[in-house]
């Protein structure tokens, strides 16, 4: 099993655990019930422990049925494998969220692979994978879950999406076109459930120390950006989240590439192919 480096921030999770009752009179936060994806591993793994922490029931979503025991040992919860590529999945998760936890407070999407492949030389075999996990899988699953938060007029929806989809990154064709997809699914949801209690958080990490790039087939070997602790990053979403951001960027001086890339695309271009 992948072991992450221990972060080099300090652990802020008390701080999280305790900033939560900043917005306890926000409805449904703290979460009392969250459904994660990716919950056996990286970003998603730290995401459900935290919410463990905070009391709150978690329904822990992967495919690795030995790691989500590991999580679910640690926070209470349940879980359930299932591959997240294959259609109709999302309503096997949906009703066994339903049967476990009751009304859901809080979904967080956080299951999602990589590709490092020239696109030239990707097959259609991995390209649909990746539109399937990273794309269809989250979509599907707020389609899922989203009337009933409608309905009842509260509920959060995260979304983990990359730096890449905001920039789009060269060796990453597919994969950026997969996360950009997101930023789109997330503004025009946003958009459309806003004032009827339903918030939309967006996250856009920049490089994790996960079992991402191991799992790609491409170390990340680059000394620059620094890998960023996996806690960090679901630290920081979560506070987004119960905060009702829109976006929540790790770490935060990426935001500010985004915004040269939207006011000046050329001068982005070419400091891009200076930098890499
Ligand atoms: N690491 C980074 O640098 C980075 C940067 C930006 C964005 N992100 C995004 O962050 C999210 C989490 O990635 P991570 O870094 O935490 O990577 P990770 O450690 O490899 O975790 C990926 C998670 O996704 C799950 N998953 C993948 N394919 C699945 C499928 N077909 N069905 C069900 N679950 C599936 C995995 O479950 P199993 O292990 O059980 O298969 C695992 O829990 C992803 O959306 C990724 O795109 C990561």
């Amino acid at each position: 099993m992948y072991t992450p480096a221990r972060p080099t921030v300090p652990d802020s999770r008390l701080h999280v655990v305790a900033e939560q009752s900043r917005f306890a009179g926000s409805r449904g936060w703290p979460p009392r019930t969250a459904l994660v994806t990716g919950a056996s591993s990286g970003i998603g793994r730290e995401a459900a422990l935290l919410l463990g922490e905070m009391n709150c029931k978690v329904l822990l979503v992967g495919r690795n049925g030995v790691a989500l025991d590991e999580v679910a040992a640690s926070t209470s919860g349940h879980r359930i494998a299932v591959d997240l590529s294959v259609p109709g999945a999302e309503a096997t998760v949906a009703s066994r969220s339903e049967d476990l936890l009751g009304d859901l407070d809080l979904l967080v999407c956080a299951a999602g692979l990589g590709s490092a492949s020239p696109f030239d030389q990707l097959s259609h075999e991995a390209l649909a994978e990746l539109v399937a996990v990273n794309v269809l899988s989250p979509m599907a699953l707020v389609r899922a879950v989203l009337p009933a938060m409608l309905e009842r007029g509260h509920g959060r929806i995260l979304l983990v999406g990359s730096v890449a989809g905001a920039l789009g990154v060269r060796g990453e064709v597919a994969y950026s076109a997969t996360k950009a997809a997101l930023v789109g699914f997330a503004n025009a949801l946003r958009s459309e459930v806003a004032g009827r209690g339903v918030t939309v958080t967006l996250c856009f990490p920049g490089v994790v120390d996960t079992a991402f790039f191991r799992r790609r087939g491409a170390p990340y070997v680059r000394r620059w950006p620094r890998l960023q602790p996996a806690r960090l990053v679901a630290e920081r979403m979560l506070l987004a989240t119960g905060r009702g951001q829109a976006e929540i960027w790790v770490p935060r001086w990426l935001s500010f590439a985004a915004r040269v890339h939207g006011v000046t695309p050329t001068l982005y271009r070419r400091l891009a192919g200076i930098f890499g």
